[in-house]
């Protein structure tokens, strides 16, 4: 018995759309990551067949390329810009003071759902480092007091 909560459906027209288009898998993971928020496993046979390749090619690209999720992400998602001019002004102190306050590590989510952890690699805030996004939102020279602040903030607006 199948306990997906996901809209089949919409994997289906995307793999129709995409599936005769050269070098198809990157689209199709990328739209399906788009419209289901993570690419469930059990749809790595389908998209296999689908493309004409073996399942461990799609699950090998799955897992090299972090971006692509393999459980739904949760209910915020934080990415922590990790790149050059961020790490010259203390991103990687931030980031080790964010998996400390959430209790998970990057690529994770937290026990209660509420976030999930991401780097990300420039955030075009480069001057105002450190750099992180919450959901669609950015904030520049994030301090770790200012961290705590935006995390509480959107526990208080679960
Ligand atoms: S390097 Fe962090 S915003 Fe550009």
């Amino acid at each position: 018995m199948s306990t997906q909560t996901f809209d089949m459906a919409a994997i289906e027209g995307i793999l129709a759309k995409r599936k005769s288009m050269p070098g198809a898998l990157l689209p199709i993971l990328h739209d399906i990551q788009n419209v289901i928020g993570y690419i469930p496993p059990s749809v790595v046979p389908v998209i296999a067949e689908s493309i004409n390749v073996s399942r461990a090619e799609v699950h090998g690209v799955i897992t090299y390329y972090h971006f692509f999720r393999q459980h739904p992400a949760g209910k915020h998602v934080v990415q922590i810009c990790r790149a050059e001019a961020c790490q010259a002004r203390g991103c990687e102190e931030l980031a080790s003071h964010a998996k400390e306050l959430l209790g998970c590590d990057f690529h994770g989510t937290t026990d209660d759902n509420n976030f999930s952890l991401e780097t990300v690699y420039c955030l075009g805030q480069c001057a105002s480092g450190p750099a992180i996004q919450i959901d669609d939102d950015l904030y520049a020279r994030v301090s770790k007091e200012k961290f705590n602040r935006l995390i509480q903030a959107k526990r208080g607006v679960q």
